[in-house]
């Protein structure tokens, strides 16, 4: 066989094996989805445990879902007005595309005991502040009105209370006098794209 074919078949075939091995993962969003195109961008990369193969919101409104169709992954919608039934039709969902994984970033539904129990250990979210500080809402406005010197961003392991899982890793973000609401939250995002890829590699290594 001509050796520029054999050379192509093989490297086809090692591209297919490498991809085998990444672990399949659904990534779910309910906003501007700016960590979940960051974890796209970071899944193509060789040494990313991870390949996004679904998409998953709550609403259709969220901005992210545009990255579902510009990398050309599967997206699904659940409205959760009844949560029983939209997780059983997600768990049915992740298990039909041999999702092993899930990455919450920016979902802002909060999961049954039910459905993180059946994905027990493989669920994990980033959070905008430096829990145990501030679960839930309104971080970085909670963070500035205590005058915080440092505000920061989590990402950590989801169990059924609230922002409490394991810390897998954490990275501060210094609040200045020059700092806003906005200028704050700009920050402690780009922190967020940096400090994901790495919690994931952490993680699953
Ligand atoms: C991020 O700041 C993320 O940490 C936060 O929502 C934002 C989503 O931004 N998540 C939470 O507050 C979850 N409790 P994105 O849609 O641009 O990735």
């Amino acid at each position: 066989m001509d050796k520029l074919l054999l050379g192509k078949i093989r490297l086809n075939l090692m591209e297919k094996l490498t991809g085998l091995r990444k672990i399949k993962t659904a990534v779910f969003i309910s906003g501007s989805g700016s960590n979940l195109k960051n974890l796209i961008i970071f899944s193509k990369i060789k040494k990313s445990p991870i390949s996004i193969s679904l998409i998953v919101s709550n609403t259709y409104k969220a901005k992210g879902l545009k990255y579902a169709n510009q990398y050309k992954i599967k997206k699904k919608l659940f409205n959760f007005n009844d949560i029983k039934n939209s997780e059983k039709k997600i768990l049915s969902l992740l298990k039909r595309e041999k999702i092993s994984f899930i990455c919450l970033a920016g979902f802002m539904k909060i999961l049954s005991k039910n459905f993180i129990k059946k994905f027990d250990g493989n669920i994990i979210n980033i959070h905008p502040s430096l829990l145990p500080k501030y679960r839930g809402l309104n971080t970085h406005q909670r963070a500035m009105s205590n005058k915080e010197s440092f505000a920061g961003c989590t990402v950590h392991c989801v169990t059924e209370k609230l922002d409490s899982g394991n810390i897998i890793m954490q990275k501060k973000i210094k609040i200045t006098s020059k700092d806003n609401l906005t200028s704050l939250a700009k920050k402690v995002l780009k922190e967020e794209h940096r400090l994901y890829p790495a919690a994931i590699i952490k993680f699953l290594s």
